[in-house]
């Protein structure tokens, strides 16, 4: 048996994988996917850096696991890769989809799942003419938008963006035309304007895994991620929220599986992290001071956590590095602050959970540092056994 792990270069996420395949006595094989080159001629392929050949090491590969972090190249390495006929978690289908969250979007409307009222308008809002002149559109397209989502709040973000960047919230049309001026096309945003209605999810919001071994069905991990912040409407864990463990009702975990058959249609293995919002309006289960007070109770040890998180050593003593992040993390957890908030989160996702709203789904998920600790889910075990179930 033999999996090969195809990716930039071997970050945390990576070793742990490594580190994950080692404990269970399994293959695995690094294959760099940047400072290499693809020849394709008549004869064949070859893959190589510039000191060594992994052709024979790719043709003796029977499966692989994708873990190039651009989305570009992650849809470059998985073409190439099916290619020569070569199954990779995720399939191209699936990157396909997850590329462009307007293509998720579509894909999980037409299998009846719940979503933010979601708006495309195909036009850039500052168009450059051929003789050099510059046509502003944001005013138009302030109009469709106001025309379909009325003068709501609404939320203005890239296509095939990540980690919160460039996902603006805009509150009156004045702030909204400005959002819509800076628009420039990017490799992010090739295209146009996505917006959303603004969900009202208080505080915080789920990351879910679901993942599909060949023969299997679909399965949802019974915890979440919550990412919780009164800081910011973004919950990105990249823009330093704090994370807490969730039990996931169970209609959630079965609307995410029917995401997940949505997204991964009719390939056998799988594993994704589907991003959800539960609209709370004004059901709160507690007032924003009091989850404001504890989450200030926890700044200091989850401050204590990311410090650990973000050493800069981290990957020269990985198994020791780890250790100190389980414990940092051990002390966040523990104390009463993080039950307090945990148990709101909880009791609020219980009460609204007919409200879940899916709106993303990641097909390369980071999940060492915190959504491993958080849930208690290693994804790196999912993936080898999502591989290893397509040779079996
Ligand atoms: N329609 C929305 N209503 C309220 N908050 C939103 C909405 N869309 C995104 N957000 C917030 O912004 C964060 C980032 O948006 P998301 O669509 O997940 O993009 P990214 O791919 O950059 O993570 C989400 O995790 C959520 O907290
Ligand atoms: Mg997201």
């Amino acid at each position: 048996m033999s999996i090969g792990l195809l990716c930039d270069y071997l970050e945390i996420d990576e070793m742990g994988i490594k580190a994950t395949a080692e404990k269970l006595g399994m293959d695995l094989t690094y294959i760099p996917f940047r400072k290499i080159s693809i020849k394709i001629d008549n004869d064949g392929y070859t893959v190589r850096s510039k000191g060594k050949d992994y052709s024979e090491t790719l043709k003796n590969t029977q499966v692989f696991i994708n873990r190039a972090q651009s989305k570009n190249r992650r849809l470059m390495a998985t073409s190439f890769l099916e290619a020569i006929g070569k199954p990779v978690i995720n399939p191209l289908s699936i990157e396909f989809l997850c590329f462009s969250k307007l293509r998720t979007l579509t894909e999980l409307h037409k299998n009846g799942i719940k979503l933010p009222k979601t708006m495309f308008i195909p036009c850039d809002p500052r168009e450059k003419t051929k003789d050099g002149y510059e046509v502003r559109n944001e005013e138009e397209i302030a109009e469709l938008i106001k025309q379909e989502l009325g003068e709501n709040d609404v939320v203005v973000k890239p296509d095939a963006g990540t980690h919160g960047r460039g996902v603006e919230l805009a509150e009156n049309p004045k702030e909204l035309l400005k959002i819509l001026s800076e628009i420039q096309p990017s490799i992010i945003n090739p295209v146009g304007v996505l917006v959303q209605e603004f969900v009202k999810k208080w505080f915080y919001d789920l990351r879910i895994i679901v993942a599909k071994e060949k023969g299997k069905k679909p399965y949802c991990y019974p915890k979440a991620m919550a990412r919780a912040g009164l800081s910011d409407f973004r919950t990105n864990t990249a823009l330093g929220n704090f994370v807490f463990d969730v039990d996931l009702p169970q209609y959630i975990r079965d609307v995410a599986v029917k995401c997940g058959e949505a997204v991964g249609k009719n390939c056998e293995a799988w594993l994704l992290a589907l991003d959800a919002m539960i609209s709370i309006g004004e059901d709160k289960v507690a007032d924003d001071d009091y989850v404001r007070a504890e989450l200030e109770k926890l700044a200091k040890p989850f401050e204590a956590f990311k410090k650990v998180k973000a050493d800069p050593a981290k990957k020269r003593n990985f198994q020791s590095w780890n250790k100190r992040l389980e414990e940092a993390f051990k002390n966040y957890q523990s104390s009463e602050a993080y039950h307090n908030v945990r148990e709101i989160i909880n009791e609020s996702a219980a009460k609204n959970k007919s409200n879940v709203l899916f709106h993303e789904a990641n097909s390369c998920p980071e999940f060492w540092e915190q959504t491993r600790l958080v849930t208690g889910a290693n994804l790196a075990e999912y993936l080898l056994a999502c591989a290893k179930s397509l040779i079996d």
